[in-house]
């Protein structure tokens, strides 16, 4: 009789863990990781109110009319300075307008920011 009852009881025992386990099984919310050095936050402290969408509008710029003679150049190799006599160099045979030259300008940049380590 009493043994019934202790078996009873470590059943009850164990089923009362296993549930406060499920309940208290809740994955902790995803820390969100604000990356210090998204290319989006690099643009925004270079150039206040610098937007993803324009910087998406570089990228497009960099893939459609920076491909047409040549392969689309690696950004992270080449140094900020450099970048800035290739663009000079580059925008007038991409036909660019100034404001595409622009938005070139800032998605390359802070591209090469965000993926290269210190500087
Ligand atoms: C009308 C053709 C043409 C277009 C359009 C063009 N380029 Fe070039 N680009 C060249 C030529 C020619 C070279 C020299 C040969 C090479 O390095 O492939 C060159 C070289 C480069 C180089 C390498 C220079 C070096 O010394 O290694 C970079 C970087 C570059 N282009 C970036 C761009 C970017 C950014 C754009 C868009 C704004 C662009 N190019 C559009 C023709 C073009």
């Amino acid at each position: 009789m009493y043994k019934k009852l202790i078996i009873i009881g470590i059943a009850l025992a164990f089923a009362f863990c296993h549930s406060k386990k499920k309940t208290t099984a809740v994955k902790p919310a995803e820390k969100t990781v604000v990356a210090a050095r998204s290319p989006l936050a690099v643009a925004q402290k270079r150039w206040p109110g610098a937007t993803d969408e324009e910087l998406a509008q570089g990228k497009t710029i960099f893939e459609t009319k920076c491909t047409k003679c040549h392969g689309a150049k690696k950004i992270v190799t080449r140094s900020e300075k450099s970048w800035l006599h290739e663009i000079d160099d580059m925008s007038p045979k991409a036909h660019l307008t100034p404001e595409e030259k622009e938005k070139l300008t800032r998605y390359i940049l802070s591209y090469r920011e965000a993926n290269t380590s210190a500087d």
